[in-house]
């Protein structure tokens, strides 16, 4: 199958939202890892609930208003300027180590990034790490009013960047979003980053699990949804054969 682009999940997939931890522990000594586990759950939920409520405020409110409610939950005190430092960090998420040199390798098909992150967001996060040089279009749902797995977001790629569903690879390590894409009618490649394996050694011993694991094991797993991606993969690095390049 020759695909003509290739659209990519921005959090979570190209972009370590797990990047955060190092901000919020240096801000909370102790806290880093509860805060930023809860942030990122919650950040997720509130979107899907205002989609659901008909109520869309775009991701940056949605990140901010998880972010305090974390913080409130934990009795944490924040002044403006701690809680300024905290979220920018999410226009200076770390990418994953591969991701610059697989979208490099990527050549003869178009690239785009397909996000929940508001346009002002993303256009910062892109700019910032250099990846507004590599990427053909930065989507943001923002237009739809509705976050993904919403069908009407994913509607963007082809309105975008005119290519059919068919056309497009799909790439997400957010099972919610490769659920959501399958079901929309794209082709879809999971980056599972965490395996059930890994995930049962490190339950195994419940006294040692950490906030992460518990992300790890509500959002990182492959859902029971009844949409299987058409390929897993372990890391972005493995796209390049994926798609003959
Ligand atoms: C994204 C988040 C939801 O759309 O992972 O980039």
């Amino acid at each position: 199958m020759a695909y003509k682009a290739a659209v990519f999940d921005a959090y979570g997939t190209l972009y370590d939202t797990q990047s955060v931890a190092a901000i919020t522990e240096e801000t909370y000594p102790g806290y880093g890892d509860i805060v930023t586990q809860i942030w990122r759950l919650k950040q997720l939920e509130y979107s899907w609930l205002r989609t659901l409520m008909d109520r869309y405020e775009d991701f940056s409110v949605v990140t901010r208003d998880s972010l305090i409610y974390t913080l409130n939950l934990l009795g944490l005190k924040h002044d403006d300027a701690a809680f300024a430092r905290i979220m920018d960090k999410y226009v200076h998420l770390d990418l994953y180590p591969d991701a610059k040199d697989t979208l490099g390798r990527m050549k003869g098909i178009k690239l785009a990034i397909l996000s929940n992150g508001s346009s002002g967001m993303l256009n910062d996060l892109v700019r910032n790490t250099g990846l507004d040089k590599i990427l053909d279009a930065t989507i943001s749902i923002d237009s739809q009013r509705a976050f993904k797995p919403h069908p009407r977001a994913y509607t963007l790629i082809e309105a975008k960047l005119g290519v059919k569903p068919s056309d497009v690879l799909f790439v997400s390590s957010n099972p919610f979003d490769v659920s959501g894409a399958k079901s929309f009618g794209l082709n879809v490649a999971w980056i599972e980053r965490v395996t059930p394996q890994a995930m049962a050694a490190e339950f195994k011993d419940s006294r040692l699990i950490q906030p992460v694991s518990m992300f790890k094991a509500i959002r990182m797993q492959m859902d029971q949804l009844g949409f299987a991606p058409d390929h897993r993969i372990a890391s972005l690095s493995d796209l390049p054969k994926l798609i003959g390049a």
